[in-house]
């Protein structure tokens, strides 16, 4: 399952770069900027377009009416962190887009949680010297 996911990460992260025409963006960074983006070229491939999420060669949990997304560090731990078949996206996101994409997600999907987190909430979140997944 770790397998899989880590698969459809490099394939995810492969496309972006690529996508990239200009170059600059590597493979360890996604060029998109809104929460909507984000969650497209991102999340979507496992929570589906519309966040109810899916049960096939893994189960993947709705984030559509969810009730665990009410306090923010909670979605924030998963997309810095990941845990166990949700790879980790510390390493390949800014504070901005993790705050961006955790926000987008709080309040799409009939999810209404209005007290948005901002990048400096991220910075705090991130553990000091913790070794997130890149592609390097
Ligand atoms: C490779 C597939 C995959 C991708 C991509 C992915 N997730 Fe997940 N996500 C999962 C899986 C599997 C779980 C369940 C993990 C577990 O068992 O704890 C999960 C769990 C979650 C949870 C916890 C939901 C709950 O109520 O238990 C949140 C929040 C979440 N993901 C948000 C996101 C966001 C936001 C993104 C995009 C930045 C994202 N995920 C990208 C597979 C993925």
């Amino acid at each position: 399952m770790r397998a899989l996911a880590l698969a459809l990460l490099l394939v995810l992260a492969g496309t972006t770069a690529f996508a990239d025409s200009a170059g600059v963006v590597g493979a360890n960074s996604f060029p998109q900027k809104t929460g909507a983006e984000l969650y497209r070229a991102i999340c979507q491939g496992c929570h589906m377009p519309d966040g109810k999420g899916a049960i096939g060669a893994g189960a993947y949990p709705a984030l559509a009416g969810d009730a665990n997304l009410a306090s923010a560090g909670f979605p924030v731990f998963y997309v810095l962190y990941g845990q166990k078949a949700m790879p980790g996206f510390g390493g390949f996101l800014s504070d901005v887009q993790v705050a961006e994409v955790v926000n987008y997600v709080r309040t799409n999907f009939g999810n209404h949680y209005t007290d948005a987190v901002k990048a400096d909430d991220i910075k705090s979140n991130r553990q000091p010297d913790y070794e997130y997944y890149t592609l390097d």
